[in-house]
C-alpha cells in the first residue's frame, strides 16, 4: 500500500480521537495554567514553611517549552495578579523546572498567601502572569493550639458516641472564619444544623501516640450573625478498636476514649477577631449511635434521636460538662491530601425478597464503603444490614471467607454489619458515619414486617477522592475490563493509606502496596496520600531499622510477614513517588528511614543473602525459593539507596550502597544463578521473572534467561504459575526482553489461573487468589495482583519513565504491538501535562500516534526484529534517520509502522 493512500486512512482512523488542543489557551499565546500547591488547589492548613508550586505551560506550539519563569507570592491577591510579590519575587529564572518551592520571605501561620507564575517560551518570550492560586498556613507548631483536649469520659468500653455542643454569639458580622480541629478517633463537625464538609472518615488513620492529624477549614459560610453552634460528633475509628480483630488494634497501646481539640477563630466586619477553643464549657451527651467499630459496622438506635442538638435553641440542660483529657501525644500535623468521601452513588441491580422480613440487595459490582437505606416501619423495629461480597447457594449473604479473622467475644458485634433500630417517625434513613465495609450484596432482614423497594437502599463507594490521571481503552474488552477492576480494587483499597482489602482486615499491607506503586501512579494522582503514608513509616520503624508487615499497626507485625519483599515499601515507595513525579522531598524526608532499613538488612546478612520475608504469597502450584525473592528486594533496596544518596549529593553513600548492591547481586548470581541451564533455582515462573524484572541477571545471561522463562511458560501450557511477586515481575520481564506476544498471550488468556479467569466469572474488582474456589485467602477484593494494569502503559501503550529525567520530563516511548490485538491507547496526565501513546492495526501496519505535552519531550524506540520501516508524517522528524530510535518535541506525532511479516 503507498503511504498516501495510508495517510487518508490514518486521518479516518484517528480523526475524532485525537485531540491536539490542550487544557485551555489560544493559539499562539503561550500560559502556565494548573497551578497548584502541594499538589492541591489552594490548600488550607499547611504547616510547612516551603511549601511546593507545580505548574504546567499551555502553548500549542510543536516543540513548546519553558525556557525561564517567575514566581510572585504575596499576601494581596490583586498585587500578585499584577506581578507585585510583598514577600517573594523569584525574580526571572532560566530554567525549564515546573515544580519549586517557595523560598520567599518567612511564612506566618494562620494566614492566607496568592502567588502566581508567568513563563518564557522557546522564543524567549515572556507569558503573562496566568491567575493566581492561593494557599493558607495552619498551626505550624503544637505551641499555637488554644484549644484544649477534651472528652466525655475516659472509659473505653463505653459504645455510645459522644456528641458535644457549643453554643456561642457572634460580636459583629462575620466575614471569615476558620476551625482546626485535631482528632483521636474521627469526627463530624456540625455548625448550625449543617454537617461541614463531605469528607468522611476523618481524619486519617495514623500511630496515634506518635501523630495525630488536624483540619483547617473554611467555615464562613456556615455561621450566623447572633446564636450559633458547634456540634462535634466522635466516632472510634481505629483509636479506639472495641471489636477483637486478630491483628490486636483492640489492644493498641494509645486506646483511648476518642478526644479532640479545636478553636473556631472569627474575624469580625469591624476588624476584631475571636478564638472559641474547647474547654469543659463545651457540654456533651450521648446521641442514637449506640455502637460504632470501623471493624465491623454501626448501630444507630433513632428512637435516642435527640433533633436539632447541633442547632441554636436546642435545651442542653440535661448535656453534661466535657472533661479536659491528656494529649494523645503533642506532634498534632495538619493532613494536606484528597479527602476520603462517598465518590460514587450505586444504586441497586436487583433485591430479592427472601422471606416478609429478609431482602437481598444486589449492587452488580464490589465496592468499598457503605448502604444508606430509606425505609418507614414501626418503633422498635431492629434491621441488621448484612454486607458482603458472595451469596450462599440459598441468596443470603455468605461471609465465610471474609469473617476469618474476626474474633468476637459475643453475639452484640457482628462482622461486616450496620443496625438500625427504627423510631417509627415517618421515613427514616441511616447511613453509617463511622463504618465501611466491602461488599456488592446487603442482606436486610428487619425483626418485623417492612417493605423495601430496590430504591429503598444506596450504595456508595468511598475512598480516598484521588484524581483519576490515566486512561486506557482498547479493542479487547477484556484489557478494558481488568483495567477498571484494578481501578475498584485500587481505590478500593485507598483510605488515607493504602490497604490489603476493605472487608476482612483493612490494613496496611506494605507487600500489596509496593507491588501496587506503579498501577496506583499511573492511573490517579497519589503522591499526598503516599507522602502521608511514609510519615506512618517514619512513626513505625524501630530503631533498628525493622518495620512491621501493615503500616499503621498497634505493635502487630514486627515478627512475621515483615521480610524485605513486604518492607521494602520504605524504598520502593519514595523512589517511585520520585519517578513519576521527578520530585526529591520524599527522598529527602526518608534518606535517613531507608539507611538504617538498608543497614539493619546488612546486619543480619553476613553472606549478602536474606531468607526473611513470606515469599511468593498465593502462588499457583510453584512455591519458589524465599531466600532468592527476599535477596532481590534487598539488593533493590540498596541499589535504590544508592541512586537516592547521589541524588542527594551523598556521593561517599552512594558509592558505599553501590558496592554493597553489586555483592549481594554476586552473591544471589553465585548461589541461584545456573549458568548452563540459564535458570534460577528451580527455574520455576517466579524464580525467572523476579531476576529479570529487579535487574539481577547478568548482561550476557539475560537473553539466555529470558528464553528459558519462555520455555518454562510454554512447557506449562502457556498458564501462568506465579503468587504475587511472580505477578508484578512476570509481565514485565518478558515483555522487555523480547516476548511481548507471549506476555499478552498470558495477559488476556480467560482460563484458570489468569486475571481474565477472574472476569469471565463475572468480577468486577480483582481478587487475593487465582483460584475462585480457594478454601482460604479469597477476598474478592485485593490489589496486589494488579501490575497487569501498569503493564499496559508500560508495554502495550509504551509510557515509560525515563530514570535520568523523571517525572516524564523525557518519556521513553516503547509500545509493543502485540499479535492479536487491533487497537490500543493509553493516556496518562503527568506533571507537565496528557500523554498520549495510540495505535491502530491496518494489515500488516500500524497508525501510531503520540501527544508529548509542553516543555517535555520523547524517545520513540520500536524494535527492529519485529519492525521494517517506519513513516514519520510530520515533517520535523524528516532527518532523523535511525527509524528505531526517534528523538520527539513536545506536540503531536504520527508514524506509520510497518511490521514485519513471517517469511
Ligand atoms: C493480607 C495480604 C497480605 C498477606 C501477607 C493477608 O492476610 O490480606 O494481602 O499481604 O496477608 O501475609
Amino acid at each position: 500500500m503507498k503511504s498516501n493512500t495510508f495517510l487518508s486512512l490514518f486521518l479516518i482512523v484517528i480523526s475524532g480521537q485525537f485531540f491536539p488542543g490542550c487544557i485551555e489557551g489560544e493559539y499562539g499565546k503561550h500560559n502556565a495554567a494548573n497551578l497548584r500547591c502541594e499538589y492541591m488547589i489552594n490548600p488550607m492548613g499547611l504547616d510547612t514553611h516551603s511549601p511546593r508550586f507545580t505548574w504546567q505551560l499551555v502553548d500549542h506550539t510543536t516543540g513548546a517549552k519553558q525556557t525561564a519563569y517567575q514566581i510572585i507570592a504575596g499576601k494581596d491577591s490583586a498585587r500578585v495578579s499584577w506581578g507585585k510579590g510583598d514577600l517573594w519575587d523569584s525574580g526571572k529564572i532560566s530554567s525549564g523546572k515546573m515544580l519549586v518551592s517557595y523560598e520567599g520571605a518567612e511564612l506566618e501561620p494562620l494566614s492566607r498567601y496568592f502567588w502566581t507564575v508567568r513563563i518564557w517560551n522557546g522564543n524567549s518570550v515572556p507569558g503573562e502572569f496566568h491567575g493566581v492560586a492561593s494557599f493558607e498556613t495552619g498551626m505550624m507548631g503544637f505551641e499555637r493550639w488554644q484549644g484544649k483536649w477534651i472528652s466525655d469520659s475516659q472509659e473505653i468500653n463505653i459504645k455510645s458516641a459522644a456528641y458535644f455542643r457549643k453554643e456561642f454569639q457572634a460580636k459583629d458580622d462575620i466575614v471569615s472564619a476558620r476551625a482546626y480541629i485535631a482528632v483521636a478517633g474521627l469526627y463530624e463537625l456540625h455548625i448550625n444544623g449543617e454537617n461541614v464538609g463531605d469528607e468522611r472518615l476523618k481524619p486519617a488513620f495514623t500511630r496515634y501516640d506518635k501523630r495525630v492529624l488536624y483540619h483547617t477549614i473554611d467555615v464562613t459560610k456556615f455561621l450566623n450573625t447572633n446564636e450559633n453552634v458547634i456540634g462535634v460528633l466522635l466516632g472510634n475509628g481505629w483509636y479506639n478498636h472495641q471489636s477483637t480483630a486478630v491483628w490486636d488494634f483492640h489492644k493498641a497501646p494509645w486506646r483511648a476514649r476518642p478526644k479532640f481539640k479545636m478553636e473556631l477563630h472569627l474575624n469580625y466586619e469591624d476588624g476584631s477577631a475571636e478564638v472559641i477553643p474547647t474547654s469543659v464549657k463545651w457540654k456533651t451527651s450521648f446521641g442514637p449511635i449506640t455502637f460504632n467499630s470501623i471493624y465491623t459496622g454501626e448501630h444507630m438506635d433513632h428512637r435516642l434521636l435527640q433533633n436539632a442538638w447541633d442547632s441554636p435553641g436546642f435545651d442542653d440542660t440535661e448535656w453534661k460538662d466535657a472533661i479536659m483529657v491528656e494529649p494523645p501525644t503533642i506532634n498534632v500535623v495538619a493532613e494536606v491530601m484528597p479527602p476520603i468521601r462517598n465518590v460514587e452513588a450505586i444504586p441497586a441491580r436487583k433485591i430479592s425478597k427472601l422471606n416478609e422480613k429478609t431482602f437481598v440487595f444486589d449492587f452488580g459490582r464490589i465496592i468499598s464503603g457503605v448502604s444508606e437505606i430509606k425505609v418507614k416501619g414501626e418503633q422498635g423495629t431492629v434491621i441488621h444490614l448484612k454486607h458482603g461480597e458472595q451469596l450462599a447457594e440459598n441468596g443470603h449473604v455468605d461471609l465465610t471467607a471474609l469473617e476469618v479473622h474476626y474474633r468476637p467475644v459475643d453475639d452484640t458485634d457482628p462482622f461486616q454489619t450496620d443496625i438500625f433500630i427504627l423510631s417509627g417517625e415517618g421515613e427514616e434513613s441511616f447511613m453509617p458515619s463511622f463504618n465501611y465495609k466491602g461488599f456488592q450484596y446487603v442482606e436486610v432482614t428487619s425483626s418485623k414486617p417492612i417493605s423495601l423497594t430496590k430504591e429503598s437502599l444506596t450504595a456508595y463507594f468511598m475512598h480516598s477522592d484521588v484524581e483519576q490521571v490515566g486512561y486506557i481503552e482498547s479493542s479487547d474488552t477484556l484489557i478494558n475490563k481488568i483495567w477498571q477492576a484494578a481501578n475498584s480494587s485500587y481505590l478500593s483499597n485507598l483510605f488515607g493509606y493504602p490497604t490489603d482489602c476493605p472487608q476482612r482486615e483493612k490494613n496496611g499491607w506494605t507487600g500489596d502496596a509496593h507491588t501496587a506503586i506503579e498501577l496506583g501512579l499511573f492511573n490517579f494522582n497519589g503522591i499526598k496520600i503516599y507522602e502521608k503514608w511514609m510519615a506512618d513509616h517514619r512513626d513505625e520503624q524501630r530503631d533498628n531499622g525493622v518495620l512491621p508487615a501493615i503500616i499503621p499497626t498497634a505493635g502487630w507485625g514486627y515478627h512475621w510477614a515483615n521480610g524485605p519483599d513486604w518492607t521494602s515499601t520504605i524504598a520502593l515507595i519514595p523512589w517511585n513517588i520520585y519517578l513519576f513525579y521527578g520530585d526529591t522531598r520524599i527522598l529527602e524526608e526518608n534518606y535517613e528511614n531507608i539507611k538504617l532499613y538498608v543497614d539493619h538488612l546488612q546486619e543480619i546478612s553476613p553472606d549478602y543473602l536474606t531468607d526473611w520475608g513470606l515469599g511468593d504469597w498465593v502462588p499457583i502450584q510453584s512455591k519458589s525459593d524465599v531466600e532468592l525473592t527476599s535477596s532481590i528486594f534487598y539488593y533493590t533496596d540498596a541499589l535504590i539507596l544508592s541512586k537516592i544518596a547521589r541524588i542527594l549529593n551523598k556521593n561517599d553513600d552512594s558509592e558505599v550502597y553501590l558496592a554493597l548492591a553489586s555483592k549481594i547481586k554476586d552473591a544471589i548470581n553465585n548461589k541461584f544463578l545456573d549458568k548452563e541451564k540459564a535458570i534460577y533455582a528451580s527455574g520455576f515462573q517466579t524464580e525467572l521473572s523476579v531476576p529479570l524484572y529487579w535487574g539481577v541477571v547478568p548482561e550476557n545471561m539475560k537473553a539466555k534467561v529470558a528464553a528459558s522463562l519462555a520455555q518454562t511458560i510454554e512447557d506449562n501450557g502457556t498458564q501462568l504459575d506465579v503468587g504475587i511477586l511472580g505477578s508484578k515481575a512476570i509481565l514485565n520481564a518478558l515483555s522487555e526482553n523480547g516476548y511481548a506476544n507471549l506476555a499478552y498471550q498470558l495477559a488476556s488468556n480467560k482460563k484458570y489461573p489468569s486475571w481474565g479467569w477472574w472476569i469471565a466469572n463475572g468480577a468486577t474488582t480483582l481478587f487475593e487468589n487465582w483460584d475462585i474456589n480457594a478454601n482460604r485467602d479469597l477476598s474478592l477484593n485485593h490489589i496486589m495482583f494488579g501490575e497487569i494494569s501498569a503493564w499496559y502503559f508500560k508495554a502495550l501503550g509504551g509510557i515509560n519513565i525515563d530514570e535520568s529525567t523523571p517525572g516524564f520530563k523525557n518519556i521513553l516511548l516503547k509500545p509493543n504491538f502485540v499479535t492479536g490485538l487491533e487497537e490500543f491507547k493509553a493516556s496518562h496526565k503527568g506533571p507537565y501535562g496528557e500523554i498520549t501513546s495510540e495505535w491502530v492495526r491496518v494489515d500488516n501496519n500500524i497508525l501510531y500516534s503520540v501527544r508529548i505535552p509542553p516543555n517535555s519531550s520523547a524517545t520513540l524506540m520500536v524494535n527492529a526484529d519485529e519492525i521494517s520501516g517506519l513513516e514519520y508524517l510530520n515533517d520535523a522528524g524528516a532527518d532523523q534517520v535511525d527509524f528505531t530510535k526517534i528523538e520527539l518535541v513536545a506536540g503531536s506525532h504520527e508514524f506509520i509502522i510497518h511490521i514485519k511479516t513471517a517469511e
